[in-house]
């Protein structure tokens, strides 16, 4: 094991060389004109984890390419097998205007690495890849076996890999899936993650006269439908911060004594959150801390609000329609399809009858929680701990990662998520970073992890 963790040491400016080359394709799988830039960038991860030593393929997809790296060869070892997921595509990079330098040009400030997809997910996903590398170059036996899959859909739904699984579940079957596309509390705080929110996405679009109209000659005697549609969006939310709609939240658990003692240890203060945030004040749901309102807690988010004149200076109309781009985050036990039902009954029910209601669905995932008192959960946390030298600490998060769902579903394993991501990181806005002491550390943790789990 020392003769790994000395490679890794030694070989960082070497690794951080070819982390900059990864993060130069602009892999943004929302965006159809970056299509060649993913495809470059799925086959530049195959010509890289070939020279590792795993054997790797590019798998074609009706979207992006999947990449599939594995340490097995044709006979099985009887080893237990660990599969590594995670995506090379990233968010758009707009608003570029306030990006200090460009965002597929990486940039190293400090112990910071500037980048879309540094920390989301390029980093914490290579740290894995360099580990393996080590255990190869310095001829140490792995205690298991492993198999990489990087996707190029993640940010955008996870629609083929959906399929790849079910096709190839056979060679996919595995004892736990690892993904570090999560985040830790503060530095060299690590943490498991236990929980992920689910989601469930629609638009809401409320349509009032057949055009937009001059508001002086019409406006008093026709709906205004942007009014209707802030007025019904206003019912949705009491001052205290919860979701009026009925049956909203059935099922949803109190969290136990054990799990709020957990929340508590999470290192981020009130006035910490507040600063990092640039708001001019917390709100969230009474009776719950912010930890919880934004990790255990459903929520009824609006993501865009569209209607009327949108350009410079002034135009007196009566828009035509208004719509809202929302999405629910839900939490284990509510069933995506039944809050689905929930909102959209609730929604109807109080549209007023001088206007349209029109409600378009979109993705939706359960929530994720598993045990962290797991044999595979306490290995992690003694990777994580002999990796970063402190206790590690148990956390539920409010992100979604939609396909491990399916990895339990399809393939009957449960997902560890050790994850590297800084609040400040910068996850889906301007000047994302990745730390490179939560990258190295990382790469240790990823290398302590194999020895771990195998033992357990
Ligand atoms: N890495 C995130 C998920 C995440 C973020 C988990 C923070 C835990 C904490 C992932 O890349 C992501 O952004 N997922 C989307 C999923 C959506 C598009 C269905 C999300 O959470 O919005
Ligand atoms: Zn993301």
């Amino acid at each position: 094991m020392q003769s790994v963790l000395n490679y890794l040491k030694q070989n960082q400016p070497r690794i951080l060389a070819e982390f900059c080359e990864y993060l130069r394709f602009a892999s943004v799988s929302a965006q159809p004109n970056h299509k060649q830039d993913l495809l470059a960038c799925a086959k530049w991860l195959v010509a890289h984890c070939q020279q590792i030593g795993l054997s790797a393929r590019l798998c074609e997809t009706e979207g992006h390419p999947i990449v599939i790296a594995t340490t097995r060869s044709t006979k099985s070892s009887g080893k237990p097998h660990y599969l590594v997921y995670g995506h090379y595509d990233v968010q758009p990079p707009e608003p570029l205007e306030l990006w200090t330098t460009p965002p597929f040009e990486p940039r190293i400030s400090g112990r910071n690495i500037f980048a879309r997809g540094s920390t989301d997910n390029k980093g914490q996903n290579f740290a894995h890849l360099k580990a393996v590398e080590a255990y190869y170059k310095t001829g140490t036996p792995l205690p298991c076996d492993l198999t990489f899959v990087i996707e190029g859909e993640e940010e955008v739904g996870s629609k083929s890999l959906s399929g790849f699984l079910k096709k190839n579940r056979r060679e996919l079957a595995c004892d736990v899936i690892v993904v570090s596309d999560t985040g830790m509390p503060a530095p060299m705080r690590p943490a498991l993650t236990y929980a992920l929110r689910g989601i469930i996405a629609f638009e809401i679009t409320i349509h009032g006269p057949s055009r937009d109209l001059h508001s002086g000659i019409f406006g008093g005697a026709v709906e205004n439908p942007a009014m209707a549609l802030a007025q019904i969006l206003a019912k949705v939310r009491d001052e205290k911060g919860r979701i009026k709609i009925p049956g909203f939240y059935q099922g949803v658990a109190p969290l136990s004594k054990y799990e709020r003692d957990q929340i508590k240890r999470y290192p981020l203060s009130d006035s910490g959150l507040k600063k990092l945030l640039g708001a001019p004040s917390l709100f969230g749901e009474k009776g719950f801390s912010s930890t919880e309102q934004r990790s255990s807690r459903p929520t009824f988010e609006i993501n865009g609000l569209t209607s009327g004149y949108q350009g410079e200076g002034s135009k007196t109309i009566v828009p035509a329609w208004a719509r809202a781009k929302i999405t629910c985050r839900l939490v284990p036990n509510q069933k995506p399809a039944e809050v689905r039902k929930a909102v959209c009954d609730y929604l109807k029910k109080i549209c007023p009858p001088t206007v349209r209601m029109e409600i378009a669905a979109g993705h939706g995932a359960e929530a994720y929680i598993v045990s962290p008192t797991s044999q595979p959960a306490q290995a992690a946390l003694r990777a994580l701990e002999q990796a970063f030298g402190t206790k590690p600490i148990l956390m539920r998060e409010g992100g979604s990662i939609p396909i491990i769902n399916e990895f339990k579903k399809v393939l009957g394993a449960d997902t560890l998520l050790l994850g590297m991501g800084l609040p400040d990181d910068n996850a889906h806005s301007p000047n994302e970073k990745f730390n490179l002491d939560c990258f190295e550390c990382g790469q240790r943790m990823s290398a302590y992890l194999w020895q771990e789990l195998s033992r357990s």
